[in-house]
């Protein structure tokens, strides 16, 4: 027998309750507590047919069907292009250019497969202008500007299209759920029944969502969990390059990133990012060091640069951008501890060039270099690179993919690689040979070739 039980569920944010608030708890807002009646199964008396069990060998495999956007990097990311039936969602902030890659990749999938793109944020006409300012000139893509979920499905049931586009997740509304457009249990609610098209018509979707002032999309990650793909577009409003990045693939790895450019004729694949990172270096300054981060499968260049300057008066400033700031703190205090460098009378700025994010610890040893450098006034050297994870005894450590990143230095042509001591041996002969390679130990002996004078 079902036990029928009352809860109270936010039409903001999703928080639950078995009481009613005037005010959510969850997001402050007054008055969005909505009763909801649930039933809770008592187990014991509930007598229900066993599930059907299968052998896993008797499970044949069935090969994923991929369709190709014709763009190496969207597809890279996606794990080597759409699969049949698949629900993505492409989140990112508002202005980015998610419309604008989505409508890209409809002109090579043009060619072969009809699309359906729903547009609830723009007009025809606009979506035409920007159609035309792309060159995306083919006859199989179809426009739907609608709202309405139970419209849009209809559609797609009818025009029977091999892709549907949904932009953005943010302006649909299901007629059933009473609260409005871009609360968390619509944007919930609608994203389940693209799930439901996408899985049982063979159709896959790509939905848009924008991500809000918190980071987060619409109702923390309430999303994420429901598709199978979340690609994040990322980018800073200063820069012209946009990365797009995988940060969950049900049909393969993630944390695989794509670069892209925006021009004024779209966004374009930048196919040497590491490249692109590092220009525009200063020459034989101190200050700067280069690090090399694996973004996936991809190792990628990073320009650091570290500030130190005397405090003007009472305690030091710290700031740092593009790198941890916890992490930067313990940096100094190994700094100072374990090699002797004193930066507690300094002020200490750390800036990732680009807008990059380092957030792997090979960073460490890179970090540290840049800051020691900028204190000592001494160059780390333009050709050198560094990478490392810093441990608390001052220990450099061993980090992955060592051979991956040397060799992604010597194609930009570095010419030193300061490397921890126990990734050096099992290196390549050839490599140990093409390169300066200075296996270090310890913060101190990677700081020996700054400071011996
Ligand atoms: P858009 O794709 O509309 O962003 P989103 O859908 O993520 O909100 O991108 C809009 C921005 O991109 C806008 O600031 C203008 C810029 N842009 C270009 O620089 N070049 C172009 O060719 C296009 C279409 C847009
Ligand atoms: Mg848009």
């Amino acid at each position: 027998m079902a036990k029928i039980k009352s809860v109270y569920v936010c039409s903001e944010c999703g928080y639950e309750s078995p009481k009613w608030y005037g005010k959510c708890p969850g997001c402050n807002q007054w008055n969005t507590m909505d009763e909801k009646i649930s039933e809770t199964a008592n187990s014991a008396k509930v007598i229900t047919s066993p599930g059907h069990v299968m052998a896993l060998d008797d499970i044949t495999e069935d090969v994923e069907r991929r369709i190709s956007t014709g763009n190496n990097e969207f597809d890279r990311v996606l794990g080597g292009g759409i699969v049949i039936g698949s629900l993505v969602l492409l989140s990112g902030d508002p202005g980015i250019g998610k419309s604008t890659i989505l409508l890209q990749i409809c002109q090579h999938l043009g060619e072969k497969r009809k699309i359906l793109y729903v547009s609830g944020e723009e007009s025809a006409n606009q979506i035409k202008m920007r159609a035309n300012r792309l060159g995306v000139t083919t006859d199989n893509l179809y426009i739907l500007t609608q709202t309405n979920v139970s419209i849009i499905i209809e559609t797609i049931k009818t025009e029977k299209p091999d892709l549907v586009i949904v932009d953005s997740i943010q302006t649909m509304v299901y007629d059933e759920v009473a609260s409005s457009a871009g609360s968390v249990t619509q944007v919930r609610e609608c994203t389940n029944i693209y799930m439901h098209t996408a899985k049982g018509l063979g159709i896959p979707i790509i939905i848009v969502g924008h991500v809000n002032k918190d980071g987060a999309i619409a109702g923390p990650k309430v999303l994420e969990h429901i598709v199978d793909t979340v690609l994040y577009f990322e980018g800073e409003k200063n820069y012209s390059y946009r990365i797009l990045r995988g940060v969950k693939n049900r049909f393969g790895s993630t944390n695989e990133i794509g670069v892209f450019e925006m021009t004024s004729d779209g966004l374009k694949e930048v196919l040497n990012p590491s490249l692109m990172m590092i220009s525009g270096r200063p020459a034989n300054t101190s200050g700067t060091c280069v690090a090399c981060v694996m973004e996936g499968t991809r190792p990628l260049l990073a320009e650091v640069q570290g500030l130190v300057c005397a405090t003007g008066f009472g305690t030091p400033r710290r700031m740092s951008t593009g790198f941890d700031y916890n992490r930067m703190s313990m940096l100094l205090a190994v700094l100072e501890k374990r090699a002797g460098f004193i930066f507690s009378n300094m002020d200490a700025y750390v800036n990732v060039i680009g807008g990059l994010k380092l957030d792997e610890p090979a960073a460490d040893l890179t970090v540290a270099m840049a800051l020691v450098s900028s204190l000592k006034d001494k160059p780390v050297g333009d050709k050198v690179l560094a990478f490392g994870e810093v441990g608390l005894g001052g220990e450099i450590r061993a980090v992955n993919n060592c051979e991956q990143r040397i060799n992604e230095a010597y194609r930009l042509g570095f010419e030193k690689c300061i490397i921890p001591f126990h990734n050096y041996k099992p290196l390549p002969k050839e490599l140990k040979t093409s390169l300066d390679i200075v296996p270090v130990r310890n913060i101190r002996d990677a700081f020996s070739a700054l400071t011996e004078e």
